[in-house]
């Protein structure tokens, strides 16, 4: 058999075996299977799906390219995957949170490439933070505080790397099975007890609609459970910011006050939600109700505080030093009315305009930069009142501009998503 057999059978719309998924993907990291062969392949996957076994043996395969976290026995080991949403910084409160709850959570996160922001860009707002930890050091945090938040290494799941460069430039990103494979064998590298995804949906994810987060949830869900993993999926609205802030200093300092007790209700009940689905799937508890009593006594003791505190330094970064926030200047209603619609990628992008995020990989930020989005969906405003809050080093009328259009304002309320549209299990 040769891999444009295979790669034919695919095209037709027939099914690879685990082995034949082994061969290709060992083909494709040794080199002995082109470039050009493995994009067909990820075109003919495009077009004709996978079906389970094979999203399964994908997704193994890819796991199987790199090394994989070695634990020994203990607290059960879990994590959280997000699809990407504008303000998001739930992880930065979920790690130390879990870790407070007697879990390890060894957690590899991405840095910004669109509008979405990174977790390791946020956390580098913090001097001296760093997320270039080799395998060993992350292991070694783990095991003294129980959590740590770091930049994927170029041992884990190599082949994901490489495929996922060829998709980025050949129009198969937005695949279903490739998408859950190139998660899933990154994730199951940290070798898990249990996993939460948090699949986002609406004007700032990645998924627009529900029904495209539902069938990419549910993919993940069924690949992660059927590779011996414990898996839950939340679909969950990505129409406005999540929390206030959108940036990278102030993002920290959000979840610093959500940590603390305190920070925005949706930021801290998502924080929550994902933890409590993640206590239940580590067998920790039976019922949301239960674990949230524990949960709210982690954040508002302090306990969840002092666990990312001491992540931080055991990862060189200083709380103490200052995190600079570029000067502000507000954007105001022009009119009284209902907020109605926010474009929420407009305003990530509109972060990337102003040098807080990058447009090309490896481009310098401005950690500085960011946006306060003091008023929500379906508040009402008068005139004059604040919108936004934008913080950056200079002004720039056509991005203001773009941030006020992103938000709409209407005589009537609209209906707005509720902030966890399912759950999937
Ligand atoms: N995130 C990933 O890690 N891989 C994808 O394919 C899409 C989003």
């Amino acid at each position: 058999m040769t891999p444009a057999h295979l790669i034919a059978r695919k095209r037709d719309g027939g099914e690879l075996s685990g082995d034949e998924i082994a061969f290709l993907v060992q083909g494709f990291v040794d080199g002995s299977v082109p470039e050009y062969q493995m994009s067909a392949l990820a075109m003919a996957i495009f077009f004709q799906g996978m079906n389970d076994p094979e999203t399964a043996a994908l997704t193994d395969e890819m796991l199987q390219s790199g090394v994989q976290l070695q634990w020994a026995g203990g607290p059960g080991v879990v994590d959280k995957h997000s699809t990407g949403g504008v303000g998001d910084k739930v992880s930065l409160i979920l790690a130390p949170l879990l870790a407070a709850c007697g879990l390890r959570v060894p957690m590899i996160s991405g840095r910004g490439l669109g509008p979405t922001g990174g977790t390791l860009d946020k956390l580098e707002s913090i001097p001296g933070f760093r997320t270039d930890l080799s395998i060993d050091e992350m292991q070694s945090v783990v095991d003294r505080v129980g959590c740590v938040i770091t930049g994927a290494s170029e041992q884990l799941a190599p082949a994901d790397r490489k495929l996922y460069a060829l998709r980025d430039v050949t129009g198969t990103v937005p695949s279903i099975p490739l998408i859950t494979a190139s998660i899933m064998s990154k994730k199951l590298a940290e070798s898990l007890d249990a996993l939460v995804l948090d699949v986002k949906c609406g004007s700032g994810a990645f998924m627009k609609t529900p029904k495209q987060a539902r069938e990419l949830a549910e993919s993940l869900v069924r690949t992660g459970e059927r590779m011996g993993v414990s898996t839950r999926a939340l679909i969950t609205d990505m129409n406005q910011p999540l929390g206030r802030m959108c940036g990278n200093a102030v993002e920290v300092q959000e979840a610093i006050d959500c940590l603390s007790g305190g920070g925005p209700d949706d930021l801290r009940t998502l924080t929550l939600a994902l933890a409590g689905e993640l206590l239940i799937a580590a067998g920790r508890s039976q019922s949301l109700d239960a674990v949230r009593e524990t949960l709210c006594d982690r954040l508002d003791s302090g306990a969840a505080r002092e666990k990312f505190e001491q992540m931080v330094a055991a990862q060189g970064g200083d709380l103490s030093a200052v995190r600079p926030v570029a000067s502000e200047f507000a954007i105001t209603a022009d009119r009284a009315g209902f907020l109605t619609t926010i474009d929420t990628e407009a305003l990530g992008q509109a972060i990337i305009d102003l040098g807080g995020g990058r447009r090309r990989a490896g481009e310098a930020i401005d950690h500085s930069v960011g946006i306060d989005c003091v008023a929500r969906l379906g508040q009402e405003v008068q005139p004059g009142d604040q919108l936004v809050r934008v913080f950056a080093s200079e002004r720039s009328p056509e991005i203001e501009s773009r941030i006020a259009e992103a938000i709409q304002i209407c005589e009537q309320p609209a209906m707005n998503s509720p902030l966890v549209l399912s759950s999937i299990r």
